[in-house]
């Protein structure tokens, strides 16, 4: 039997907020009942987009004490651990693709007390983790290729999520399987259903009428 799984957890992303009302964002995730809050950061570089950094993350811990999840999307996402620790990150989920030294990196990041995940796009399968699944917290599966909110999911890549919750049950590792992209209540049985314990919410959140109501439906069905 798994420690873990099957939490249901959902993480509103705040890529589809309005950056000049962070405040009010942060607000509303937390009067709507969010568990985490998903925190998207990209470079410019490992995607086309730039949008922010430690220093915003920082600013948001003041804000509240909800999980703080920071998914990097940047090349050299070694360079930007400290900061994001010091800035009061509680999970630092990284690329696969940008970090040769993927092992060593998860062990610094655990050995610095936060949560340590790995992130794969679609195109990379799941034997490329493999021999991380043992120390990882958390595997992040893009379900749209990273860089844009507002995408279809892939309904290819929840095989991945299947395959994982499979390697976990045979005692794979303790991690949660987590799914970014395209994620709405029209999918939300799907995604639970092939295993995912938390799933991240960009858009759909954000431009929903009543985003608690939306959440309660997201999580029972
Ligand atoms: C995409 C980001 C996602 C994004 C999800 O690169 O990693 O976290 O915010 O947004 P939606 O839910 O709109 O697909
Ligand atoms: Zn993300």
């Amino acid at each position: 039997m798994p420690v873990i799984g099957n939490r249901r957890i959902i993480a509103p992303s705040i890529l589809a907020a309005d950056f000049g009302k962070i405040d009010r964002a942060i607000g509303l995730i937390e009067q709507a009942g969010g568990d985490w809050i998903h925190l998207d950061v990209m470079d410019g570089v490992f995607v086309p987009p730039i949008t922010f950094g430690a220093q915003m993350i920082q600013s948001i811990r003041k804000l509240t004490e909800l999980v703080l999840d920071a998914h990097l999307m940047t090349i050299n996402p070694g360079s930007h651990l400290d900061a994001f620790a010091r800035a009061g990150a509680d999970r630092f989920t990284f690329h696969i693709e940008t970090e040769v030294h993927s092992h060593r990196l998860i062990s610094q990041i655990n050995d610095l007390g936060i949560s340590s995940g790995i992130a794969i796009v679609p195109s990379t399968p799941i034997s490329a983790i493999e021999e991380l699944l043992d120390i990882v917290d958390q595997v992040l599966i893009m379900t749209v290729n990273p860089g844009w909110g507002g995408q279809s999911m892939i309904a290819k890549t929840l095989e991945k999520v299947r395959r994982l919750e499979k390697l976990r049950l045979e005692g794979g590792g303790d991690f949660l399987i987590c799914i970014d992209g395209g994620f709405k209540l029209e999918n939300s049985h799907e995604i639970w259903d092939a295993g995912v314990d938390v799933a991240v919410m960009g858009s759909a959140f954000f431009e929903a009428e009543n985003p608690g109501e939306l959440l309660d439906k997201g999580r029972s069905q």
